[in-house]
């Protein structure tokens, strides 16, 4: 009994005190959402694949890949902005939210992919940069011309303190001061990031509704939701208070380090999201945020106190765990006890990819397979990014005169950038990896020798085999699908396990996060299950309740009677 009986009664008090978690496993299936079951994919167009062999990837580079990743088990996926761009951040910086930047391709191609996709099932979600514009949208040439202009106010506009001195101390996430002076009208614009993306004023309600109806524009379009970039720093302090500063410290860019209490999560987001999401809900739409929180309380805002904000608020703390057993245990109870549906990410093209994030040099394909049986059979949606199903590696430039990402250029050599996470998707042994036949915009790392899609589809051991599998599981068991999650063994330092029960049928993970040999006990007699059989695993085994693994091993097993 012990361990399973100690968790079964532990999951019974909580459902007696977190109703919305326990409401939302014993609904199951027939109340999940499409955005529930699915699983998603992070596509960074720009190297995904390059059907023009221009060096740079599109959207027909992506539509020619649907059959891979319907293959590999995807439903959704996320494209990151691909729409007319200056391009200093790489799309981030939008000049016109409703067309495509001719490098990707054209509306046409867009309705194409859109097409493409729904044949198979696949459904299309676009990168909606609601903190910032390009300066060079046509709000902002507007708004810049003179202050009393149509659009002044569509932006953050202010005098300085003094001459030369910006209105407050506020500093850029890409490095420098927040404000940009202007001698047009000789004021300062404010830019949470890079200068050339000015943070549009949610406060004005023309802003509101111009944003709102390019959402509404795009549904129409068929776009199945939005993943929305940089929301926590949607609104600012109307009276630019001081952030406080750390004292004594700096940043990688030399500049003091701020607490951004006056620039970042202030209440006012959450009354745009609710108004955001009742769009999104006309259309059977998904909104996905970039919600970067620094603990469980502060993501589950994100929900709303009705969940009526954000759907799928991406948990981003997991992608700074350590990779140890007790750290995500407690981790994933607490995200299970906050109440929403949880949001697993563990990659993107802001952060080292998880396999040298985690690898440990000598063991990384197989770390590479427990990350991938673990946010792919936990409750909650997965986003995937591309290349993490064959364990593409972070490879950052050599020389600063290399690098493309603007932070890396300000910042090097302390910042490299993320360059390293943007490399060409790796399809083949040919040359640039089969991504183009032209010279690729950033080089493709020499991995691609050994991790690349065309040679693991024929390894049955590859990284690409383990996630198929691991996807086809998660698609037909209705456990992993539907099931709560039910922690055991809760002491155990090395094996992090847990149980996905859905009625009377449930599936028992068991991930070994140490590269000693582990054999585990798993005492499962007293719930009526005499052993497990495997259904995914690396060399692990199960005989009756010892499940046996080898170092990092993967077990996924039914639970039989
Ligand atoms: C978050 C995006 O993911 C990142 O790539 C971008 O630089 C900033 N937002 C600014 O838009």
């Amino acid at each position: 009994m012990k361990n399973l009986f100690r968790a079964l009664l532990i999951l019974v008090f909580a459902c007696a005190s977190l109703v919305p978690v326990c409401a939302q496993q014993a609904n199951g299936a027939d109340r999940h959402q499409w955005w529930q079951d699915a699983v998603f994919y992070e596509v960074y167009p720009r190297s995904f694949a390059d059907s023009n062999n221009d060096g740079v990837g599109d959207l027909n580079g992506i539509a020619s890949k649907l059959d891979y990743l319907k293959d590999l088990g995807v439903d959704a996926i996320w494209i990151t902005p691909c729409f007319p761009s200056p391009q200093v951040d790489f799309g981030y910086d939008v000049s016109d939210y409703e067309n495509i930047d001719p490098m990707y391709g054209t509306l046409a191609d867009f309705d194409n992919l859109v097409a493409q996709a729904k044949k198979r099932n696949i459904r299309v979600i676009l990168d909606f940069v609601v903190n910032h514009t390009s300066d060079q949208h046509k709000w902002f040439l507007d708004s810049k011309s003179s202050k009393t202009a149509a659009r002044r106010d569509w932006y953050i506009w202010r005098d300085g303190k003094g001459p030369g001195e910006p209105p407050n101390n506020w500093v850029s996430d890409f490095g420098g001061s927040a404000w940009q002076f202007d001698p047009t009208t000789n004021q300062y614009y404010y830019h949470y990031f890079a200068r050339q993306q000015p943070d549009l004023n949610w406060r004005n309600p023309a802003v509101k509704k111009a944003m709102f109806d390019v959402t509404r524009w795009w549904y129409q379009r068929g776009v199945a939701g939005f993943r929305l970039d940089a929301v926590d720093t949607l609104f600012e302090d109307p009276n630019l208070h001081d952030n406080p500063v750390v004292d004594h410290e700096k940043n990688e860019f030399g500049d003091p380090v701020e607490i951004n209490k006056y620039n970042d999560k202030l209440p006012e987001v959450h009354d745009v999201l609710r108004q955001l999401r009742s769009v999104a809900d006309q259309s059977d739409a998904v909104l996905i945020g970039e919600t970067w929180t620094s603990n469980v309380a502060e993501l589950k805002q994100y929900y709303g106190l009705h969940n009526n904000e954000l759907q799928m608020p991406m948990d981003l703390m997991f992608t700074k765990l350590k990779f140890s057993a007790p750290v995500f245990r407690e981790h994933i109870r607490n995200i299970n006890a906050a109440g929403g549906w949880p949001v697993y990410v563990i990659s993107n093209h802001d952060i080292v990819r998880s396999y040298d994030r985690y690898g440990d040099g000598q063991h990384n394909d197989q770390i590479a397979k427990v990350m991938a049986a673990l946010y792919l059979t936990l409750r909650g949606t997965p986003i995937m990014y591309y290349g993490e199903e064959i364990g593409m590696k972070t490879t950052p430039p050599a020389r600063k005169e290399d690098v493309k990402d603007p932070i890396g250029r300000t910042g090097w050599p302390k910042e490299k950038g993320r360059d390293g996470e943007r490399t060409p998707m790796q399809w083949n042994e040919s040359a640039n990896a089969g991504f183009t036949q032209a010279t690729p915009w950033l080089p493709v790392p020499p991995t691609y020798k050994t991790h690349n899609v065309a040679d693991e589809s024929r390894d049955p051991n590859s990284i690409l085999d383990f996630y198929k599998q691991l996807l086809k599981l998660r698609h037909t068991n209705p456990a992993l699908l539907d099931g709560s999650y039910t922690a055991v063994n809760e002491q155990d330092p090395n094996v992090l396990a847990y149980l996905r029960t859905y009625k009377d049928q449930s599936v028992l993970v068991a991930l070994n996060m140490s590269n000693a040999p582990q054999k585990v006990n798993f005492d499962l007699s007293p719930n009526g299950f005499s052993s497990a059989t495997p259904l995914v695993a690396t060399q692990a085994s199960a005989s009756g309740h010892i499940v046996s693994l080898e170092p990092f091993g993967v077990f996924v097993g039914q639970l039989t009677k």
